[in-house]
């Protein structure tokens, strides 16, 4: 286990690369099953959910070869379904791909109940489950997870989705990809990663269209080809480096970005007194702080509306701003259970249900301990680290890692003051005041 040690007070000033995008990446890899032809993928970022997705392809016979860090060459041939190793499927919520992946190849699917960030509201897929039986497909749940056949084969539907669910909508494509016939997705989810997903397959000969629109229509096609693909940058990486220079003072630009998938968090950050300027065609955004932030009200909605994924960096950013801010979360219920920590550096709440909280503003955060609950709740903490006076400790960095590319890397090459180092049980831990690792005080 491993840990964050990051001393507050310092600003961020310099440039940072954004990496590509984990929520791209992720459905991109899987559907590389579908091909029997190799696939390049660019730009693909090195972080722990991509790590366990390459694993799990590989043990199910997907030929997997890292042509840099960033670039994967892929084959699918080999690709046996219904043979996933249930440990791995455990760890990650994009496993669930899996199903329309098996389903569109095979007729059929087993797999043991997908992980990943465990919120209080939970994480149903009935809405997948739904959209597979809607094209033909007997689904269950057996003991460890999930398991369906289409004993006449998938066949094209509509289907209607009663959330415009971000993982119903690439499952179901994935599904309908290789099946006869015209499959019609409604109220389905307009997130980047979703055109990102129809790109790279039409890229592969599929027929796709109106990705990035409610109503999505699958041509089913009987078979893919090999092609090269660019993974777009991440908007949610992107979103808290730029949450963290409004919070720490100073000015960063990102290189490598959309500003277009960017535009809700701009606005909001905007909204709260940073200066962000974004550049288009160099695909840029600089942002500059002078720390004197306002309070704001905040409501999460589908793309294009204000992400999820960046809700608890706001939080971070309210517990400094003057007045008191409200967050109304309308995608993930019970997505706060990272405040808890942030209490601890003196975060002031005055109110919390399972979809909303309150945030006081108060001048000043003090270092903490802190452990990470989930991957964007991590990022709260590091950023309220980033601003409180002293040395602070963030646990469990192996939920950060899933979806941050070498983020003591990047902050410290910003003049953040961050050091990863092993978390040792406590008999191991040393007597002085001064970490054994570092010479920080502890
Ligand atoms: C994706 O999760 C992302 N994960 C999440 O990113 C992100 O928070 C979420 O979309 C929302 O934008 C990946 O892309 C791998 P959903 P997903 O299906 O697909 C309800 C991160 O930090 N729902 O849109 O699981 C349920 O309330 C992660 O990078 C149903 O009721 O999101 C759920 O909470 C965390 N039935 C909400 O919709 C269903 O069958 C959003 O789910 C499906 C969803």
């Amino acid at each position: 286990m491993e840990k964050l040690i990051i001393t507050g007070g310092k600003q961020l000033n310099g440039t940072v690369a954004i990496s590509g995008m984990k929520n791209a990446a992720l459905p991109i890899l899987f559907a590389c099953a579908l091909n029997q032809q190799t696939c390049v993928l660019q730009n693909v970022p090195a972080v722990k959910d991509i790590e366990t997705t390459v694993s799990i392809l590989t043990a199910m016979g997907v030929s997997i070869r890292h042509l840099s860090p960033t670039t994967l060459e892929i084959n699918g041939a080999g690709f046996q379904p219904c043979t996933s190793p249930n440990p791995l499927v455990r760890r990650i919520r994009a496993s669930s791909y899996l199903m329309g992946v098996e389903l569109g190849v095979a007729g059929r699917t087993r797999i043991a109940f997908p992980g990943g960030c465990d919120f209080d509201g939970g994480r149903p897929l009935d809405l997948h489950m739904k959209g597979f039986e809607a094209m033909g497909a007997e689904m269950r749940t057996y003991n460890e997870g999930y398991m369906g056949h289409a004993p006449d084969g998938l066949e094209g539907a509509k289907i209607y989705l009663n959330k415009a669910s971000v993982g119903a909508t690439v499952n179901l494509i994935l599904a309908a990809t290789l099946t006869p016939g015209h499959t019609v997705i409604s109220n389905a989810a307009r997130e980047p990663h979703i055109v990102s997903l129809a790109r790279f397959l039409n890229e592969c000969g599929a027929n796709i269209v109106n990705a990035g629109t409610s109503e999505i229509h699958v041509e089913g096609v009987s078979s893919l080809h090999g092609c090269t693909y660019r993974i777009p940058p991440d908007m949610i990486e992107a979103g808290t480096y730029m949450a963290a220079v409004a919070g720490t003072g100073g000015c960063i630009t990102l290189t490598g970005v959309y500003p277009e998938h960017l535009q809700a968090t701009i606005d909001k950050l905007r909204e709260m007194g940073a200066t962000v300027e974004a550049n288009n065609a160099m695909e840029t955004v600089t942002v500059s702080s002078d720390r004197n932030l306002f309070a704001i009200e905040l409501e999460t909605q589908p793309y294009p509306g204000f992400p999820t994924d960046m809700q608890p960096q706001f939080a971070a950013l309210m517990a400094v701003a003057k007045g008191t801010s409200i967050i109304r979360e309308n995608i993930i219920g019970g997505r706060f259970a990272y405040l808890e920590q942030l209490k601890r550096t003196g975060v002031k709440t005055i109110g919390e249900a399972k979809e909303s909280a309150c945030i006081e503003g108060v001048s000043r955060l003090s270092a903490a301990n802190m452990t990470a609950t989930d991957l964007r709740g991590g990022a709260a903490m590091v950023m309220v680290a980033l601003m409180a006076t002293g040395t602070s400790e963030i646990r469990n960095v192996h939920l950060i890692d899933r979806g941050y590319d070498n983020i003591e890397g990047k902050l410290s090459a910003l003049g953040a003051t961050i050091l990863r180092c092993q978390d040792l049980p406590s008999e191991n831990l040393p007597t002085s005041n001064f970490s054994a690792v570092t010479g920080i005080p502890l």
